[in-house]
Formats: structure tokens, C-alpha cells, sequence
């Protein structure tokens, strides 16, 4: 076991969510793995989709893996996120960047973040609550009527994923681009090192749970329909995930004034009353602004109105 971390120590984590003790000496995987009362096929499979990029042919490793096994390194990894490096990350940047009123953009970065760890917190909460339930129902030999079937209840979680995705992404490259001002250099950089890492590693969970686990739970879900006789369900996953559109057309003069609109706060039926179209035009602009600026929250577009002189900084709403 310790020879595996040292040829990869991102696989420290792996372990911690497994809930594998460190301390194991000279131990096996197999043995650490007992010890610690953790399956050590599953363990195994999680490591090599880890190491491998989750390249591996993912039909042959869901074979080996215990669902409620993975299910709790999931609900860890969630723990992990939300109550231990989400935290981190936001202290660390309160002491990187100057976030007082006197600079905007500061205050405004950390107001994203809390937008982006709220929408973290809001996936995995769901997922706890509602998905995880739904693979218990199978795992007690339930077929769970509200939904014809996993693939259907994740795909929509599946659009979400890439949503977290883009959205750390923008974080990222707000404070690239748009942050200057009175900070501790090396501190920031400090801070967005560990951005890319916990960018990385949510990226890595998000496709753990597209793909090995969904799968795996695939797997299970066929197994009970048979058992309890709604028959086999499909064999295959076909759903991809969605891929985000590279567009960087210029915005029109309408899409702008939407931009202003909404950075002052209006509500898109107040915004449709002001420029005297539709609720419905009004959407369509807002798709059409996040498809082009790749910014799809309020603070984010403040920040891109600010730093592109579509408004000025009295006219936020804070
Ligand atoms: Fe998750
Ligand atoms: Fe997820």
C-alpha cells in the first residue's frame, strides 16, 4: 500500500475517502484494505480509473465494484469537498485579495466564489438526498418507480456536472484576468494553484460518477429489474456528456443592455418590462450571453460588465 502512494500521491486522497487508516507499515493493499473493513476490489478499481485517466474500458471495472462501497467513497468525497477544501480555499482567498469595499473587483471575486461553492454545495446535497436514494431503493431489491430508470434520473445531473465545470473554470480565470490591486502575490498564486487542483480532483469525482458509477449502478439496476420481473433494462449507456460551445461571437447592442440590466439587479420579467419585449426574448438574450461570454452567473457577468465598461461600478448592485 505505501509503495502505491509513493508512485502517486494523489492517490492519499483516494485512501482517506476510502477511509483506509494510514499507519499501515508493510501491509498489502489487500490487507490494508481488511483492516480497514473496505472492499478491496472497489478500492482497486477507483485507483486504476484514478490513474488511468478513467480511459479504462469502464464495463470491465464496474464488474468488480461494490456499489455501496463506492457509493460511501462518493459521500465522503462530498464531505471532503464541502466541509474541508470548499472552506480552505475561500479563508486562503480572504487573505490573498483585498476584498473591502474600496476594491470592487475583490469583493466581487469572492462573491462568486460563495456562488460557486453554493452551487457545489446544492449538486451534492441533491445527490446524497435524491440519487443516492434511488440506487439504496435497488440495493434493497426495490425497483424505484419515480423514474423509468437511473440513466433518465442522472442525466440531468449529468448537465450539472459540466455547469461545475465551467463554473471553476470561470473563477479561475477571473481572478487571471481581471484581479490587480494591493495583494500578497504569492499568496494568490498559492490560492489558485489549489483552485486547479480542487478543479481537477471535482473533475475527476464528476467523471468517477458519469461513467464507473453510473455504470456500476447500470449494472445493479438490471439485475434487480430482472429479479423482480420488469425485465432486463437497456445494456448500454448511451447519453454523453454535453460538450460546452466554444463560441466567442461579439455581443449585439441588445445582449448588452440586458448585461447592464442584470448586473443592477432587475429580475429578467422587470428587465422584459424595461426594454418592452417578451419574458421569454429575454431568456433567449441571457442564453445567448452566457453561450458567447461562457459567464452564466449574475456576479460573474458583473465582473466581465465592470472590466468591459458596460457599467460603472456605482450602478452594481452589491
Ligand atoms: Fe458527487
Ligand atoms: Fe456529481
Amino acid at each position: 500500500m505505501s509503495d502505491l502512494i509513493h508512485d502517486d500521491y494523489r492517490l492519499l486522497q483516494v485512501i482517506s475517502r476510502f477511509g483506509v487508516s494510514l499507519g499501515f507499515g508493510n501491509q498489502s493493499i489487500d490487507a490494508a484494505c481488511k483492516a480497514s473493513g473496505v472492499d478491496t476490489s472497489t478500492f482497486l478499481a477507483v485507483v486504476n480509473f484514478i490513474q488511468n485517466g478513467g480511459h479504462l474500458p469502464v464495463s470491465e471495472l464496474a464488474e468488480e465494484v461494490s456499489v455501496p462501497e463506492l457509493m460511501r467513497y462518493l459521500q465522503r468525497s462530498h464531505a471532503y469537498f464541502l466541509d474541508f477544501r470548499l472552506p480552505a480555499i475561500r479563508r486562503k482567498l480572504i487573505s490573498a485579495i483585498d476584498y473591502s469595499t474600496k476594491n470592487q473587483i475583490g469583493f466581487l471575486i469572492l462573491k462568486y466564489y460563495d456562488e460557486y461553492a453554493a452551487e457545489v454545495q446544492r449538486h451534492m446535497e441533491y445527490e446524497n438526498s435524491h440519487i443516492h436514494t434511488y440506487v439504496q431503493q435497488l440495493l434493497d431489491g426495490q425497483v424505484p418507480t419515480r423514474h423509468a430508470d437511473y440513466t433518465e434520473l442522472a442525466h440531468q445531473h449529468r448537465d450539472n456536472h459540466s455547469s461545475i465545470n465551467k463554473s471553476s473554470h470561470e473563477l479561475k480565470s477571473i481572478i487571471v484576468k481581471y484581479y490587480s490591486g494591493n495583494t500578497d502575490t504569492q499568496l494568490l498564486a498559492d490560492t489558485l494553484m489549489d483552485i486547479y487542483i480542487m478543479e481537477e480532483d471535482l473533475f475527476s469525482h464528476c467523471h468517477l460518477e458519469d461513467t464507473l458509477f453510473a455504470e456500476a449502478v447500470h449494472l445493479l439496476e438490471n439485475e434487480v429489474k430482472a429479479k423482480v420481473g420488469n425485465g432486463p433494462a437497456d445494456t448500454t449507456l448511451s447519453r454523453t456528456m454535453p460538450q460546452p460551445d466554444a463560441s466567442s461571437e461579439e455581443l449585439s447592442e441588445r445582449e448588452k443592455e440586458v448585461i447592464q440590466l442584470v448586473v443592477r439587479g432587475l429580475s429578467n420579467k422587470e428587465i422584459a418590462e424595461k426594454m418592452f419585449i417578451s419574458a421569454n426574448t429575454v431568456m433567449t438574450h441571457r442564453r445567448n450571453i452566457a453561450r458567447k461570454t461562457q459567464i452564466h452567473s449574475p456576479a460573474g457577468l458583473t465582473i466581465y460588465a465592470i472590466v468591459n465598461g458596460l457599467i460603472n461600478l456605482e450602478d452594481v448592485r452589491l
